[in-house]
């Protein structure tokens, strides 16, 4: 890794502060700022968490959804798993159709909740990685449509770009209330951003 960024990691508070508290990732903090200004997850909830490795938003979902809850993690990358038992993880492509199926297979009910934090490799190509990330959120939203319980609600990772709009559009649609999300854990050179959307409206 280059020095400059292993500097600037070790001088980042969020990354002392996660790595202080026993948190896989400095993101989890991301999750946590959302979740308790938006209150989209509470205790019982059902939570699918998409690119989820190394698993620091499942940290944090679990510690919101308590023991009568549950967290299921899906990642192409492995999870190390978290000691507690009702939180899963699947090593899985979630762009494969057949993933559908394996995340109904390990949740005890439908979901309340569904995470994207996913991100593709970054190439650089900044056309590239927007349409990457779009693809990826477009997929977590069709599976939201399909497995979240009445009244769920999503919240997904992407990237500022000319196909934002449309995505928000689309996420408009099946959902009550939505809203863009920056958590002051987001770098503020970074364009990253989350899309939240709460209140699933099933037909
Ligand atoms: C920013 S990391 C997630 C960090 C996580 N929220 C945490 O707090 O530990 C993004 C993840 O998306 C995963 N990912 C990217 N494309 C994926 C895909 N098609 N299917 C499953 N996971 C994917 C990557 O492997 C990576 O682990």
């Amino acid at each position: 890794m280059p020095k400059r960024w292993l500097r600037e990691r070790e001088r980042d508070p969020y990354y002392r502060q996660a790595k202080k508290e026993g948190y896989r990732s400095r993101a989890t903090f991301k999750l946590l700022q959302a979740v308790k200004k938006y209150r989209f997850m509470k205790k019982g909830d059902v939570v699918v968490d998409l690119g989820a490795a190394p698993g620091g938003w499942m940290q944090a979902a679990r510690s919101i959804v308590g023991e009568g809850g549950y967290v299921l993690g899906v990642d192409i990358k492995e999870i190390i798993p978290l000691e507690q038992p009702n939180v899963k993880a699947i090593e899985a492509n979630m762009m494969d159709p057949r993933v559908l199926d394996q995340i109904m297979k390990n949740l005890p009910r439908k979901p309340n909740v569904l995470l994207s934090d996913a991100s593709p490799n970054i190439s650089g190509v900044w056309d590239v990685d927007h349409a990457r990330q779009i693809d990826l959120a477009e997929t977590a939203l069709e599976m939201a449509i399909k497995i979240l319980r009445p009244n769920g609600n999503f919240f997904v990772k992407v990237f500022h770009g000319d196909l934002l709009n449309s995505f928000v559009k689309k996420v408009k649609s099946p959902f009550k209330f939505v809203k863009i999300v920056k958590p002051k854990v987001s770098k503020s050179k970074s364009s990253e951003i989350y899309v939240l959307a709460k209140s699933f409206i099933t037909e």
